[in-house]
């Protein structure tokens, strides 16, 4: 089933009596790394620009939801729920998850008949400075698609994706593209066929080979809380002096990334990608107030990049999310080259030396 599906397409129909009484569902579900950035939003959780990222395999959540039929009368409450975060009782995870249980009760109102305990934990450290949330959401939306099925078992494979992806949308932008593998579209644009500001897709055409296990080595510069939340973040684009060329510009990335990926072209690949990188900040240093996110080994390491790429013809690239963490891409061939200059010239620049190294990955997967 390749239609594009509507929010109305998402809204549960067949709610029968018969629910079971309790279960549990376990979900591994991984990070990712946008190329073309999401920075702005309107409600409810729409992209203002089209967004495309690599999803990843080291860095993951794992996720398990157990239900169990509520005593409560059914729609009269909030949802009943615990979580558990590394086996320690998290309260404070709590208005996050409750926020996103609000939002998606009218596509899944069957939640409001169960109690739940939610048991997540991250492969990558808590305070590392990579948001779980991507991870985080789309692994919760898959534990509730998984219960869906349990009522609907005739849903195809397709369905159950667009509609975690929709679903994982509404607790965090970016998780709507953790569902999935190996890129992740998310967000209408004319040149890619479904994509969609209601639910992430595959990148539909052929990827070059070039792309194939492409490589993320994350360097943690700075493992400390976000200076600024996302949400915050995103408001910062209402009002912005540039934010309607930026939302344009995105689209114009995204068309040339779309050659790119396809024809292979390295050197066109790293001048967008870290023009991205650098526009996302560039709005932060922009907006009002004021942030920057950057710290000064973020911008040692950048133009160590540059050097050695200036150097060696390499095609190392850097990436930033929202923080002072430098994600370093780079292609299969050239991965002895590479991390043997990040082991001797890059980790001296970590918070204790942390890196992890991850790579392209192919999506979530469930655990019996
Ligand atoms: O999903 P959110 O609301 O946490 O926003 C994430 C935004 C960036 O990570 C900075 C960019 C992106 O596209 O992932």
């Amino acid at each position: 089933m390749n239609k594009m599906l509507t929010e109305q397409d998402f809204i549960f129909k067949n709610f029968s009596e018969d629910l079971p009484e309790k279960g549990s569902f376990t979900w591994k579900t991984p990070s990712n790394i946008a190329l073309v950035k999401y920075w702005g939003k309107r409600d409810p959780q729409l992209p203002e620009n089209p967004s495309i990222s690599f999803t990843l395999d080291a860095c993951f959540t794992i996720t398990t939801l157990e239900f169990k039929k509520s005593n409560l009368v059914q729609g009269d409450q909030k949802i009943n729920f615990d979580v558990f975060f590394a086996d320690e009782k998290k309260d404070d995870f709590k208005p996050k998850i409750q926020i996103f249980f609000e939002r998606i009760k009218q596509y899944v109102p069957f939640i409001s008949d169960y109690d739940f305990v939610i048991r997540s934990r991250n492969s990558f450290p808590h305070s590392s400075g990579i948001a779980s949330s991507a991870s985080g959401m789309s692994a919760l939306a898959l534990c509730i698609m998984s219960l869906e099925k349990e009522l609907s078992p005739n849903m195809t494979d397709a369905y159950f994706n667009k509609k975690a992806s929709f679903l994982a949308r509404l607790g965090s932008g970016s998780a709507s593209r953790s569902i999935e593998g190996e890129l992740v579209v998310w967000g209408n644009h004319n040149d890619i066929q479904g994509s969609n500001d209601l639910y992430g897709v595959e990148f539909p055409s052929t990827v070059h080979d070039n792309f194939k296990n492409y490589h993320d080595t994350i360097l943690l510069v700075d493992k400390g809380e976000k200076q600024v939340s996302s949400t915050v973040g995103h408001d910062l684009m209402h009002g912005h002096p540039f934010a309607e060329k930026r939302f344009e510009q995105a689209h114009q990335n995204l068309s040339e990334l779309n050659e790119i990926l396809q024809n292979g072209d390295l050197k066109r690949f790293i001048n967008i990608i870290e023009s991205e990188a650098l526009t996302l900040h560039a709005m932060m240093l922009t907006s009002n107030p004021c942030f920057i996110l950057m710290k000064p080994n973020t911008l040692t390491i950048i133009n160590k990049i540059w050097e050695f790429r200036a150097r060696t013809n390499s095609n190392i690239c850097f990436t930033l999310d929202a923080g002072a963490n430098v994600h370093v891409l780079y292609p299969e061939n050239e991965k002895e080259l590479v991390i043997n200059f990040i082991e001797s010239d890059l980790i001296k620049y970590c918070q204790n030396n942390h890196y992890i190294c991850d790579r392209v990955g192919l999506g979530a997967k469930q655990f019996e």
